[in-house]
C-alpha cells in the first residue's frame, strides 16, 4: 500500500525556506534546520493543498521529545529479566509509572524545548503543559506565533476521501540545537483536524466535501462458518472430534478440565479479546453453552470495555459475527467462572474500514489500553496516524474523543486480527511493537492469530496470489511479526484420527485435494529481527530441516531471487487446534476454521495458570515467549503437515520449532506445572 504523502524525517541539512511571507527574526536565522519536510513525490491525489490559514486561529500545538533512546535500547533487556526464566526478577512486573519514569526524556531536553518556545514564542512557561506521560509539550498558539516559531507557512490540506480538511505545513524548522530534542511538532507535516464551526466564526471556508475511493486492501477476513455434516450426539462425546471440536475435544487433546462452576476466581483475572467490526450475539453463546456445556449458565456474556464506539452485542441474528462468536464460544468453557472482557474497537464506520480510508489497525485499542501511547513518538511517527488510523471525534459515527488509557489492560489478551506486513509502513509497525514490548513489561500476554493463507497472504494483496514481487515471494503476517507477542497457528484432528493421537498442521500433503479450507500463516518476518529468545531454535530448523526454497537477508527481496527472510523473526510461536471448531453463527450449527480459533484457545489455557499463579500468591506470567522456547517439552510438539502458498508446498512441520506450527500445542498439565515452578 502507497501512502500519500508520507513525511519524512530529515537529517539536519539545509536551512532557511524560501517562500516565507511572514518576517522572521533574523538574528537566529542561520542557527535553524528543517525538522521535517513533506514528501511531495508519490501522492495519489487524495490530498489538495489550499488556502493560507489566517494568522489569527489559534490552534493546540504538541511538541513530541524524543524518548529517551538510551530507555528504549535497554528495554529488550528489561522484557527479558522480567520474562526469562533463568532471570532472578522473573514475575516482576513494571507498573505503569515506572514505565514512564524509565522512558522519559532527559529533563535538559525538556527545559531546553520550553525556553525556546516561551522566549520565540512569547508564551509563558505556565502555559506550556508537560504530559503526564513526560513524552509531551502542549500549547495553545495563534497561527502567526506559531509560524514564527517553526518558520513556516500554514495551509488547509484537503482530504479527498473523508472530506476533512487539515492544518498542515510542507516544512517547518527547529534550532539546531533541538534537532535531538524534539521529534515532532503538530500541526507540522502531520496535520491536525480543526473543527469547522471555530474556524467558521472567524470566516475562514470550511472544505466541501469530495469523492472517496482511497484505500489498499484490509488484510483481515472472518472465518466462515460451513455446515457440520452432522451435530456431535452430546457434549462428552469424543469419537466425532475429527468431525467437529468441542470443549470436550480441546478438554481431551490438552488434558484439562473445566473449573467448577462455583470455583472462586480473581477478580483481576479476566481474559481480554479483541473486536472490531464483527460482533457477538447472545442468542449465539446461549445455544452453544447449553448443547454443549453443562455448566455454563444461560445468558452468559462478556463485559464490554466500549472502545471509541464500539458497541457488541448485536441483536440482529443476521449481523452475527463469526470471529466474535467464535471467540466467546471457545474461550469462556475453557475459563468459566473467569469472565472474559470485550474491547470492542471503534465505531461502525471505521470499524468496516472507514469507507477505504483507513488501514491502520490496532491503535485505538492500544491507545485505550494505555494513555502514553496515544502520543508516544518513534520512527518519526506520533500518536495515530492521521492517514491510517481513525480521528475522532468522526463526523461519521462516534463524537466522543479519542479514548487514551480509560482501560486497564487485562492479564491475557487474544486477538485473532491482523495484516501483510507489507500494508503498512515500517516505522507504523515498529511503533506499534514498541507499544507490545511495554505491555509485557507490564505482565500482559497477548495472543495473535498467525494468519490463514499460509506463507502467502490473502489473494490480491500485494500480487494477485497474495504474494510479494510477481507473486513468488512469501508475505509475512502482521503484527504478528513484533517478537513481543505470542502468535498461534492452527493444528487439526486429521478424518478418521483421534483425540488421543498427535495432531497435525491444518494441511495434509498426503492428502489430495487438501482437506482445509484454510492454511496456517508461518514465515520469517522481513521487519524485525530474530529475537535472542528465538535465534537458536531457529539455527536447529536451518540446520537440520532447511526448506527447499532460495532465501535473502535483511528484508531485502527485491534485490534477489530468494523467497523468504533468512535472518527475520519466525512465525508462529505455538499453535492450538483450529479446523472442523464448533460454532452457533446466526441461529445455525456448523463449523469454522482459522487460526482465529487457536489464538483463543492458547491464551484461555494462559488465562487458566495465571488463575492458578494469582491463587498461589504469584503475579500473571506476562510475555511467555522466552519460557517456552527454553522448555519446549510442555508443548506438544506437531511433525506432520504444511502451509502452502504463493504456489508452493509452504514450509513443513518438522521436530522442534518450525514456522507452521511454532514449538507445538499445549500439554496443560506440563506448562501449569513449569510456570506454577517459576517465581
Ligand atoms: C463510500 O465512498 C463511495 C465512493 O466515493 C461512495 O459512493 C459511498 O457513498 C461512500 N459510502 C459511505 C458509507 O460513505
Ligand atoms: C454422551 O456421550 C458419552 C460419550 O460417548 C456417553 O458416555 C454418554 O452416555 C452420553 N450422554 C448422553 C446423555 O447421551
Ligand atoms: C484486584 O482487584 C480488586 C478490585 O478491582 C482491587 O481492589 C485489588 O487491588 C486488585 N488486586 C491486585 C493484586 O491487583
Ligand atoms: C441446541 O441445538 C439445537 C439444534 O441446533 C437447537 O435447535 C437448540 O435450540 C439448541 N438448544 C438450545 C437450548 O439452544
Ligand atoms: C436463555 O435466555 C434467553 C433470554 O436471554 C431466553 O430467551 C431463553 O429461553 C433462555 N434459554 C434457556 C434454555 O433457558
Ligand atoms: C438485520 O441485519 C440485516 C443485515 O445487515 C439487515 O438487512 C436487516 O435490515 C437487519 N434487521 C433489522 C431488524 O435491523
Ligand atoms: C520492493 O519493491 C517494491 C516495488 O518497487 C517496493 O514497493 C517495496 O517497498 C520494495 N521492498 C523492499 C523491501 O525493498
Ligand atoms: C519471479 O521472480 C523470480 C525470482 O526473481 C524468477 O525466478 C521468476 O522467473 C519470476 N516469475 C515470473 C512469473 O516472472
Ligand atoms: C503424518 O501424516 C501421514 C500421512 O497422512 C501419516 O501416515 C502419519 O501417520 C502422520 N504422522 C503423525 C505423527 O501424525
Amino acid at each position: 500500500m502507497l501512502l500519500p504523502l508520507l513525511p519524512i524525517l530529515l537529517a539536519a541539512t539545509a536551512t532557511i525556506s524560501p517562500a516565507l511571507a511572514r518576517a522572521l527574526p533574523a538574528n537566529t536565522i542561520t542557527s535553524h534546520v528543517i525538522h521535517e519536510k513533506r514528501d511531495l513525490v508519490g501522492g495519489t491525489g487524495r490530498w489538495s493543498k489550499r488556502d493560507r490559514i489566517p494568522a489569527h486561529v489559534k490552534v493546540p500545538v504538541r511538541v513530541g521529545l524524543k524518548q529517551s533512546a538510551e530507555a528504549m535500547e535497554k528495554a529488550q533487556g528489561w522484557l527479558m529479566e522480567v520474562s526469562h526464566p533463568a532471570s532472578g526478577k522473573f514475575g516482576r512486573h513494571w507498573t505503569q509509572d515506572e514505565i514512564i519514569e524509565a522512558f522519559q526524556p532527559a529533563s535538559e531536553a525538556v527545559d531546553e524545548v520550553m525556553a525556546w518556545i516561551s522566549e520565540t514564542a512569547s508564551i509563558p512557561k505556565q502555559r506550556i503543559t508537560h504530559s503526564d506521560n513526560k513524552a509531551w509539550l502542549a500549547f495553545d498558539a495563534s497561527v502567526a506565533d506559531l509560524e514564527s516559531l517553526l518558520r513556516t507557512e500554514y495551509h488547509e490540506h484537503h482530504d479527498a476521501a473523508t472530506g476533512r480538511s487539515m492544518i498542515t505545513c510542507d516544512q517547518y524548522h527547529v534550532p539546531a540545537h533541538l534537532v535531538d530534542h524534539v521529534d515532532y511538532i503538530t500541526p507540522g507535516v502531520k496535520g491536525i483536524h480543526v473543527h469547522t464551526s471555530d474556524l467558521k466564526k472567524r470566516s475562514w471556508k470550511p472544505a466541501h466535501h469530495g469523492p472517496g475511493g482511497y484505500g489498499g486492501p484490509s488484510g483481515w477476513q472472518p472465518p466462515k462458518q460451513r455446515p457440520a455434516p452432522h451435530m456431535p450426539k452430546n457434549g462428552s462425546e469424543l469419537s466425532t472430534c475429527d468431525v467437529a471440536i468441542t470443549p470436550a475435544c480441546l478438554q481431551a487433546l490438552y488434558h484439562f478440565e473445566p473449573l467448577p462452576p462455583n470455583a472462586e476466581v480473581s477478580p483481576n483475572n479476566s481474559m481480554g479479546i479483541f473486536e472490531e467490526g464483527d460482533f457477538y450475539d447472545q442468542f449465539d453463546l446461549n445455544s452453544f453453552f447449553t448443547n454443549f456445556t453443562s455448566y455454563i449458565p444461560n445468558g452468559t456474556h462478556p463485559t464490554l470495555d466500549s472502545i471509541d464506539g464500539g458497541l457488541a452485542p448485536t441483536t440482529n441474528l443476521s449481523e452475527a459475527g463469526s470471529e466474535s462468536n467464535l471467540d466467546f464460544e471457545l474461550s469462556i468453557p475453557i475459563i468459566y467462572p473467569q469472565t472474559t472482557t470485550l474491547y470492542q474497537s471503534d465505531d461502525l464506520y471505521y470499524a468496516e474500514g472507514g469507507n477505504g480510508t483507513t488501514g491502520g489497525i490496532f491503535n485505538t485499542f492500544l491507545d485505550a489500553i494505555d494513555g502514553s501511547y496515544c502520543t508516544y513518538s518513534a520512527f518519526g511517527e506520533t500518536g495515530n496516524d492521521p492517514k491510517l488510523d481513525p480521528t475522532y471525534p468522526d463526523p461519521n459515527g462516534y463524537q466522543g474523543q479519542l479514548m487514551c488509557g480509560v482501560y486497564k489492560p487485562t492479564n491475557v489478551i487474544s486477538i485473532s486480527y491482523g495484516e501483510q506486513e507489507q500494508d503498512l509502513p515500517a516505522f507504523y509497525q515498529k511503533r506499534q511493537c514498541n507499544e507490545f514490548l511495554k505491555l509485557g513489561l507490564q505482565g500482559v500476554s497477548i495472543f495473535v492469530a498467525s494468519g490463514d493463507t499460509g506463507v502467502g497472504g490473502i489473494p490480491g494483496d500485494g500480487a494477485a496470489n497474495g504474494c510479494l514481487k510477481n507473486g513468488t515471494v512469501f508475505s509475512p503476517t502482521q503484527p504478528n511479526s513484533c517478537p513481543w507477542l505470542t502468535n498461534v497457528g492452527a493444528t487439526k484432528v486429521y478424518p478418521g484420527r483421534t483425540v488421543y493421537e498427535p495432531e497435525s498442521a491444518v494441511v495434509d500433503p498426503a492428502s489430495q485435494p487438501y482437506h482445509s479450507a484454510f492454511s496456517s500463516g508461518g514465515g520469517f518476518s522481513n521487519i524485525f529481527p530474530i529475537p535472542d529468545y528465538q535465534t537458536s531454535a531457529i539455527a536447529t530448523y536451518f540446520a537440520d530441516y532447511n526448506p527447499p526454497y532460495p532465501y535473502y537477508y535483511n528484508g531485502q527481496y527485491n534485490s534477489s531471487d530468494g523467497l523468504y527472510n533468512r535472518n527475520g523473526r519466525g512465525i508462529p510461536d505455538v499453535a492450538a487446534n483450529g479446523d472442523n471448531i464448533a460454532t452457533y453463527v446466526g441461529g445455525k450449527f456448523g463449523l469454522e476454521g482459522g487460526t482465529s480459533a487457536s489464538s483463543p484457545i492458547f491464551a484461555a489455557l494462559v488465562t487458566r495458570i495465571n488463575e492458578e499463579r494469582i491463587k498461589a500468591g504469584k503475579g500473571p506470567v506476562g510475555f511467555i515467549n522466552p519460557t517456552l522456547y527454553e522448555n519446549a517439552h510442555v508443548l506438544n510438539d506437531i511433525v506432520n503437515g504444511t502451509n502452502p502458498g504463493c504456489g508452493t508446498d509452504g514450509f513443513s512441520c518438522s521436530p522442534g520449532w518450525d514456522p507452521v506450527t511454532g514449538l507445538g500445542t499445549p500439554n496443560y498439565p506440563k506448562m501449569l506445572k513449569l510456570f506454577m515452578s517459576l517465581p
